[in-house]
């Protein structure tokens, strides 16, 4: 039995398909999970608490203000003991309020409340999936840990064909075997640093050199590292996106910034990924004022900012340490060199002069190239799944 003892709490909410997460428990206990059901007051209109109560052998929990014991409260208790919570049949309401932060039910505050991985399956009319309302929500819950079950194409409720319906049990529990896989924890007891994001130097009070990093490559990583057990520290440059549960975040402006907070966190890291994009100069005399518009043509003189992965690859000592290179033209030649002349124990390859890849966008394709190894090619994917991909190549080489 794959799921022996794992707690795993069900959510059911108001859609259609809630008869079929009577199937997912049975599918749980016989896998020899332990199963604790929560439904929305909508839930228990399509399935009544009964039926999850008998095959789960636990009380169904419906309501907020119900359970009187003093002892515990409920939602938290619930919330506290699952180690995993599964949302299935999810609705377009409950991704609603999930994405927003709204409590105001027992199933929403648990969902709120609770720390455990979440895994979400929506099913609902294509219209209501294909909402741009819905669509940001789950974007935003994505982006945020929770893992999504493509709902499939097929025959709805509503009479025709369309993407919406609840998947099939079997793919369902693969998704939740494959989480408690991903929860063996091979950075446990490990310090890892990421840096993430774009630095900015100023020119004058109101303008500044910048690029178009977005942070996300680096903040994937920070969150997977966390995932697998890591003590992760994050010094994110200019980035829009928020701290990642669970990491220590540390925001910086300018390269200068950027490089006396790694020097701070150096000595106690095990694990060191630098994929920030750092300015190579700044500005040597800031203006105080905003410059005025004068002369037909305006010099800037800039001066070297210090080569923050050079100088780690001169100091490091038992340190892993990951460089990433960014590069428009000549990208295998440039990074094989780069790799040798700082001292890198990998070094990332990612051409930024393709849009669908890169900086800003949701996907990238890379090359990890390693002292006296093959390079390794990964196509066009996420940078969640690159991220996975680049800290189990870290891992099997500090196993080695
Ligand atoms: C017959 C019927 C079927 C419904 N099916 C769905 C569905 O499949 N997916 C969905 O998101 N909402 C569906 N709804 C709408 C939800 O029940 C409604 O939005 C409700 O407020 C959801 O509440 P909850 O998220 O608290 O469970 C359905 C409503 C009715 C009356």
């Amino acid at each position: 039995m794959t799921l022996e003892n794992k707690k795993i709490g069900l959510v059911v909410t108001g859609g259609i398909a809630a008869y079929k997460s009577l199937g997912l428990v049975r599918e749980l206990i016989k896998q020899g999970a332990s199963v604790r059901v929560a439904m929305t007051k909508a839930a228990t209109e399509f399935v009544a608490p009964l039926s999850f109560e008998t095959l789960s052998k636990n009380r169904v929990l419906t309501d907020l203000f119900s359970v009187k014991e003093s002892k515990y409260v409920a939602h938290i208790e619930f919330a506290d003991w699952a180690e995993l919570m599964v949302i299935a049949p999810a609705t377009a309401n409950i991704i609603a309020k999930m994405a927003n932060g709204i409590a105001d039910d027992f199933v929403s505050t648990t969902l709120l409340a609770t720390e455990a991985q979440k895994i979400l399956v929506p099913a609902m009319n294509e219209h209501m999936l294909m909402n741009p309302a819905t669509q940001r929500n789950l974007k935003f819950l994505e982006q945020n840990n929770v893992q999504i079950i493509e709902p499939e194409i097929g025959f709805l409720a509503e009479g025709y064909s369309g993407k919406g319906r609840f998947p099939e049990l079997n793919v369902i529990m693969s998704v939740i075997q494959a989480s408690f896989e991903d929860s063996d924890k091979p950075l446990e007891g490990k310090n890892v640093l990421v840096t993430a994001g774009g630095t900015r130097e100023r020119i004058d009070p109101v303008r500044f050199i910048a690029n178009d990093s977005s942070g996300k490559m680096g903040f994937a990583i920070a969150i997977e590292a966390q995932k697998l057990g890591a003590n992760v520290t994050l010094i994110s440059g200019i980035s829009q996106l928020p701290d990642p549960i669970g990491v220590t975040t540390i925001r910086v402006t300018t390269a200068l910034e950027l490089s006396e907070a790694i020097n701070k966190q150096f000595d106690d890291q095990n694990i060191l990924i630098m994929a920030a994009a750092v300015s190579d100069y700044r500005v040597q005399n800031v203006a105080d004022q905003k410059i005025k518009k004068a002369e037909s043509t305006l010099t800037l003189i800039l001066e070297k900012n210090p080569d923050i992965l050079k100088h780690l690859g001169q100091i490091k000592q038992n340190q892993y340490l990951v460089g990433f290179a960014a590069e428009t033209q000549n990208g295998l030649e440039n990074a094989q060199e780069k790799l040798e002349k700082k001292n890198l124990d990998l070094l990332v390859l990612n051409d930024v002069s393709n849009s669908a890849i890169g900086f800003n966008s949701n996907d990238n394709e890379v090359t990890l190239l390693r002292p006296n190894r093959k390079n390794d090619f990964i196509k066009q994917t996420s940078k969640k799944q690159i991220a996975k991909e680049l800290l189990a190549t870290v891992i099997s080489d500090l196993a080695k």
